[in-house]
């Protein structure tokens, strides 16, 4: 069975106090969750303060970007090893708010995942949907190809350390969640494609979160659905206690 994996994206919110506030009321919300996989991906200028007080806790420390170079001349980009070095074991890829707002290629997104598997850190690679895509009938066509491309040089044995999450774009921020029918067709349809670029084992072990508008009013539901292995949580991750409650839903759900 793959355990049930939620992560939160503070995107660029919080200021240091509030970093450590948060972090700390999350590691007592969580001290007893031992059932499913937790992370937080905070801003790269507070990994260090966050990472301290994770340690040594459930609580995995994770980025939101890097760059896909080791180093060199790229002015104010940070680097995998720079990210290994203040002990961050994840990063988000491919964010549609990279995507969509910073112009990010699924040429630059399938360097960035090579580089962060290289350096041994373990992605989470987004992916999704606009909504005019999915009014369009176009959603499949789009799944396809950022798979197909982000992962054009990430073989079968890497898999292991890679995460998928399914956020259609149309519902990050916006308070319109996908059901939990249309979120569960989409993973099915991504381990569908996995299964045909690597194996079918490879397809059923692979993570697929859910991300877009989680709350802990939804949780229960999406995680109803047995295609969706946890959450990759915005807004709702900056309250310890919508998080946790989010974290308590989704395992209420399964039973465990
Ligand atoms: P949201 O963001 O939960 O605020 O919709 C999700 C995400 O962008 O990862």
């Amino acid at each position: 069975m793959r355990k049930p994996f939620i992560a939160g994206n503070w995107k660029m919110n919080t200021t240091l106090s509030e970093a450590r506030e948060l972090t700390q009321d999350l590691v007592e919300h969580m001290a007893s969750v031992e059932l499913c996989d937790l992370a937080v991906c905070v801003p790269f200028v507070y990994l260090f303060a966050v990472g301290e007080i994770v340690k040594g806790t459930k609580i995995v420390l994770g980025a939101q970007n890097l760059h896909w170079e080791e180093k060199g001349a790229f002015t104010g980009e940070v680097s995998a090893a720079m990210l290994k070095d203040f002990g961050t074991d994840l990063v988000i890829i491919g964010h549609s708010e990279r995507r969509h707002i910073m112009g990010e290629s699924d040429e630059m997104i399938g360097k960035k995942l090579r580089r962060a598997l290289d350096a041994g850190l373990r992605p989470i690679l987004c992916l999704g949907e606009l909504l005019e895509e999915r009014e369009a009938g176009t959603t499949e066509e789009v799944l396809r190809r950022q798979l197909e491309e982000d992962f054009k040089n990430i073989k079968g044995e890497d898999m292991a350390s890679v995460t998928i999450a399914y956020e259609p774009v149309w519902a990050i921020g916006t308070g319109r969640t996908a059901t939990p029918g249309q979120a569960a067709e989409a993973h099915e349809f991504i381990r569908h494609l996995l299964a045909g670029m690597y194996n079918s084992a490879i397809a059923q072990d692979t993570r697929i979160q859910y991300g877009g508008s989680v709350k802990p009013e939804n949780a229960y539901d999406l995680f109803k659905e047995e295609e969706i292995d946890g959450f990759l949580v915005g807004g709702a991750s900056l309250s310890a206690e919508d998080f946790s409650k989010i974290v308590e839903e989704a395992l209420r759900a399964r039973d465990l």
